[in-house]
């Protein structure tokens, strides 16, 4: 669909415009509160994302604007709000949608909790430290597993800014073509996996698919517009993964409401869910 009719379409939805105003409103408050905080703390340099992203406000929009854009400086108001917006966005849904898979997926694979719980072994109670939580080897294998077997986002897409023609089938690519590239499918393409793509099996990455082909998995994209947030998931996975499986055992709620299965409106979230809880 070409974007200006998606464009029209969202200027003419109350819904969107409502729940756009809503966001400004929160956003407004925001970078009040940051910048209250920065005139209090005057001579401590702030760092957090949200701070340096409101320090790189322009202090004179309108005389930006009219400024070529190599000679533009700073962040207008709107650009800082779509930069919040993104993150909000980008983080938010993607990395609950693999926490709801790590809880359906430990729910059918009882033999694979074990062994994370076998892992912790005596750091039942602990908080780990981020040393502890890469040392655990199987567990960084099941979070793997987790986003290979259903990476919450299924697609990305680049923009061919040269003509180029594909090295195996010759197809033609045009300068301003968009491709889009299906991050699920080459998870699940069984040229690139030894051991079945269709299995949920962690030690595949301690065996035979241990050098798969580094693009068969790119949950987080790749290259130079690959996920910024990469780190910070993964590490949010680990610690909230460890946290449940020191307390909890997830077990199947029955073949019905826990059937799984996928619903892809933008993020990959399982279709049914229903799992018990059985504290440790
Ligand atoms: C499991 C969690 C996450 C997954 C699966 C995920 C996935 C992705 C993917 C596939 C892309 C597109 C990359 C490309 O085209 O090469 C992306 C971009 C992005 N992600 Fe994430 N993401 C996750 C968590 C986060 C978090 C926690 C943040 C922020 C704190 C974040 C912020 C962003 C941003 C800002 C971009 C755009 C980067 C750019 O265009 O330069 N993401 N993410």
């Amino acid at each position: 669909m070409p974007s200006i009719i998606g464009r029209i379409y969202l200027k003419c939805s109350p819904q969107y415009r409502q729940a756009l105003s809503i966001i400004r409103k929160y956003f407004d408050r925001i970078v009040e509160q940051e910048q209250k905080k920065t005139e209090e703390s005057i001579g401590e340099r702030r760092t957090n994302l949200i701070a340096s992203l409101i320090n790189s406000l322009q202090e004179n929009e309108k005389k930006e604007t009219i400024k070529p854009t190599d000679k533009k400086k700073g962040l207008s108001h709107d650009e800082v709000f779509d930069e919040m917006l993104l993150f909000l966005v980008g983080s938010y849904e993607t990395t609950s949608a693999a926490l709801a898979w790590f809880i359906h997926l430990m729910s059918k694979n009882p033999r694979v909790q074990a062994k994370i719980k076998a892992e912790l072994g005596d750091n039942k109670q602990h908080r780990l430290s981020i040393e502890q939580l890469e040392s655990l080897e199987y567990l960084n294998c099941v979070i793997q597993e987790v986003l290979r077997f259903a990476p919450p986002s299924i697609s990305t897409i680049r923009s061919v800014t040269i003509d180029d023609r594909l090295p195996a089938s010759g197809i033609q690519l045009h300068k301003g073509d968009e491709i889009w590239i299906n991050i699920f499918n080459l998870t699940r393409d069984k040229r690139y996996w030894k051991i079945d793509p269709d299995l949920f099996y962690p030690e595949r990455f301690q065996s035979e698919d241990k050098d798969h082909h580094p693009y068969a998995l790119i949950p987080f994209g790749s290259g130079h517009r690959q996920c910024i947030g990469q780190v910070l998931a993964l590490l949010e996975l680990k610690a909230i993964a460890v946290r449940l499986m020191q307390h909890v055992t997830f077990g199947d709620g029955g073949l019905e409401v826990n059937a799984g299965g996928f619903n892809a409106k933008g993020i990959l979230i399982p279709k049914k869910i229903g799992v018990t809880i059985t504290f440790d």
